[in-house]
């Protein structure tokens, strides 16, 4: 029998015991973004990322910070302040790139069509940006030394639909024009996609150059992409750098060196796999969809050549020669083209064609694979690289850099985690700073990064401008 003093003893043990546990027990919290962890080893290597999080700070506390930095948008001008009017401002590239100066900057005017984006330049800028462009008046907008703006490129890019000067947002360049010429700006940074030099037999691109001298500036252009300079994203973009005559010194601006992108780290750009949302992994059909593809490809011999893309349906559709005499001339191409590498592997296509032909049929972008990354190498497998699901098939690019993010829905995955790069990634490569408020929906989010400039390519063309005009150190 356990006499009473005993027991009590006994309980007030237990006590001590349990709380000794939960107090143990307690998660691991990230005192900047409140994440908990369960394992130490996480933990650590949360707070060892190359990115480390910042303090949550919530519109308010971001505002009062850049409230310190910049005054007001209407205050009058003052000489050392650095004036700049952020033209289809988007989500705020441009924006992003002039906080960076080691001067102070301010922004005038922002303006886009998108009231999505207007939402989120407020909370990342504290400005309450104008909208439509075509119905601004020049007259009553505050002066600024600097108007920039990545126009509207769907008319221009290969992604749209090359309609030239008869699309209407093709000429809201024009529109650019109509402000300086009431401004004055000294300087402008205009963006666009690379394409645009090709446009109309470069009709569009000499319209732009000869529009800009007519007006009063030197323009001097720079195709660049941030994969040559240390960030792992392959985004060609046309720079204009505009100089207004007056002040232009007769000197060409020198960009840079290039750097060599096999020398970026791209996992610095990547987020802990271990913090990563289950949604961002692929599965179901598209999962399903490349480990078909990923088995075909382990019976090349390596060498092998996986081009063009290989449209499978088309190889197994059994057309007549008159059904195939009447196919437009591209199907005809690529069923020609496919042959060889169909025959010479043809008892592995047959068998492995009628043991997943469900899947290969279910989509049409599933049953076509552009293999962009060469002969076949020992031990290949489509999950060693980046893969985008477009219209044209299942593209599968190489890995030194993320293939260019682009405002539709063709979010690159990353082979070797089977998953689709984060939204927070996607400002990674675009040079967003760490503490950028995202979009909370993240299809807004990618499109918004896909239609945005990368801010340290545009940072590199305005600090060079400037430091050549001795206006930065
Ligand atoms: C290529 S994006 C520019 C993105 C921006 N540079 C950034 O860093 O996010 C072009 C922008 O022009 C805007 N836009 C289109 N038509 C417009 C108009 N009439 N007035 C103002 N903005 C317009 C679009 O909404 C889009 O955000």
């Amino acid at each position: 029998m356990i006499n009473n003093s005993f027991r009590k003893y006994l309980v007030r043990i237990i006590l001590y015991k349990v709380l000794y546990l939960y107090n143990n027990m307690t998660e691991f919290i990230c005192q900047n973004c409140s994440k908990k962890f369960i394992h130490k080893s996480s933990y650590t290597k949360h707070l060892n990322r190359k990115f480390p999080c910042v303090k949550n700070t919530s519109p308010v506390n971001i505002n009062t910070i850049i409230k310190k930095k910049k005054s007001s948008p209407k205050s009058k001008s003052n000489t050392n302040l650095l004036r700049f009017m952020d033209l289809f401002c988007g989500i705020g590239g441009f924006h992003s790139a002039f906080d960076k100066l080691p001067i102070s900057t301010q922004c005038v005017m922002a303006c886009d069509i998108d009231k999505r984006c207007g939402i989120l330049y407020k909370k990342n800028y504290n400005i309450d940006i104008e909208h439509d462009i075509t119905k601004l008046d020049p007259n009553s907008l505050a002066d600024t030394d600097i108007i920039c703006g990545g126009f509207p490129c769907q008319p221009f890019s290969n992604a749209g639909k090359k309609k030239m000067m008869s699309d209407d947002r093709g000429l809201l360049f024009d529109e650019i024009i109509r402000l300086a010429m009431v401004k004055q700006p000294k300087f402008m940074f205009l963006e666009n996609v690379k394409h645009i030099r090709k446009v109309g037999n470069g009709e569009v691109f000499q319209y732009i150059l000869d529009t800009l001298d007519k007006n009063g500036y030197i323009v001097q252009t720079f195709t660049i992409s941030p994969h040559e300079y240390g960030i792992p994203q392959q985004r060609e973009r046309v720079y204009f750098v505009c100089v207004r005559k007056d002040i232009y010194n007769n000197k060409e601006i020198v960009l840079p060196e290039k750097t060599d992108y096999h020398n970026i780290n791209l996992e610095e750009f990547l987020e802990n796999p271990e913090e990563i949302d289950n949604k961002y992994f692929i599965n179901g059909d598209i999962l399903k969809s490349l480990e078909v593809w990923d088995e075909m490809i382990q019976h090349f011999d390596i060498d092998e050549k996986i081009s063009p893309t290989i449209m499978i349906n088309e190889a197994y559709n059994n057309h007549t020669p008159e059904d195939f005499e009447n196919y437009a001339g591209w199907r005809k191409d690529y069923i020609t083209k496919n042959k060889p590498l169909i025959e010479k592997y043809q008892p592995q296509f047959d068998s492995w064609y009628q043991k997943h032909q469900d899947i290969l049929t279910r989509r049409e972008i599933y049953g076509k694979l552009e293999w962009q990354v060469g002969p076949i190498k020992p031990n290949d497998s489509i999950f060693n690289y980046f893969i985008q699901l477009r219209q044209s098939g299942i593209r599968v690019k190489k890995p030194h850099y993320f293939p260019t993010l682009v405002a539709i829905n063709q979010t690159p995955i990353y082979g070797k985690e089977k998953r689709y790069i984060t939204p927070r990634e996607c400002a990674r490569l675009q040079s967003f700073p760490e503490n950028f408020i995202l979009d909370e929906d993240d299809n807004k989010s990618y499109k918004q990064f896909g239609n945005s400039v990368n801010v340290d390519n545009v940072y590199m063309v305005i600090y060079t401008t400037l430091k050549h005009y001795n206006m930065v150190e």
